[in-house]
């Protein structure tokens, strides 16, 4: 891909030195440029770092006005992303559990990759709590639903349906190869009151 940001060029750099393949695609890191690109003056955050691609991507959408923060357990992968955007202001890496990352909420933009989505036995989060009003979220990495109710090993994709479902949400699963798809959805109720 020609026209790749050059911090997405160094974090795939690193992620490939290391043996990482779950970095996220081009496909994707261009909608999350796409999604960055909207958010004024707000925040962004993110679960599950890596090596900062799927960072860098917002990171090159955003402002210089947005703040972007992403959290991530893993102690090497942390280093690594901490040092390639050491010299970017607005972005900040924090080495923790993704919930964590709940002390930087409401965001007007978050992205699930690590943590939050509800996939195995780990509840989801509650977009009401998490998102600013009419805030995006994104569900990384899901494989193209090709029939309703999507199944998952046979079984009813359990965490699929609940995004696609949820009611305080307007979600929509995008294909972006013909082997990945996410679900964008927007918040279209107002947060809970604090203390509810
Ligand atoms: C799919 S990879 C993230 C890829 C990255 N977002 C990118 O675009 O390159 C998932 C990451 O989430 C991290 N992770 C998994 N569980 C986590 C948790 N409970 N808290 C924080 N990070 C977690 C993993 O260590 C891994 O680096």
């Amino acid at each position: 891909m020609p026209d790749l940001p050059e911090l997405v060029r160094r974090a795939m750099r690193a992620a490939r030195h290391a043996g990482f393949d779950r970095s996220c695609l081009p496909e994707q890191g261009r909608l999350l440029r796409l999604l960055a690109g909207g958010v004024h003056g707000g925040a962004i955050g993110e679960t599950g770092t890596g090596f900062g691609v799927g960072l860098a991507w917002l990171a090159a959408g955003a402002g210089p006005g947005t703040t972007v923060v992403s959290v991530e357990r893993d102690a090497e992968r942390h280093a690594a992303a901490s040092e390639l955007f050491a010299g970017v202001p607005n972005v900040s890496i924090r080495h923790a559990d993704w919930t964590d990352l709940a002390e930087a909420a409401p965001f007007d933009l978050l992205v699930l990759d690590g943590g939050g989505q509800g996939k195995g036995a780990e509840p989801p989060l509650d977009p009401r709590r998490w998102l600013r009003p009419w805030g995006t979220l994104v569900i990384d990495d899901f494989t193209p639903m090709t029939s309703w109710p999507p199944t998952y090993d046979g079984a009813p994709d359990t965490a699929r349906l609940h995004w696609l479902r949820h009611p305080d949400l307007l979600a929509t699963e995008l294909r972006l190869t013909p082997g990945s798809a996410t679900i964008v959805a927007r918040l279209t109720r107002a947060p809970a009151p604090p203390g509810t």
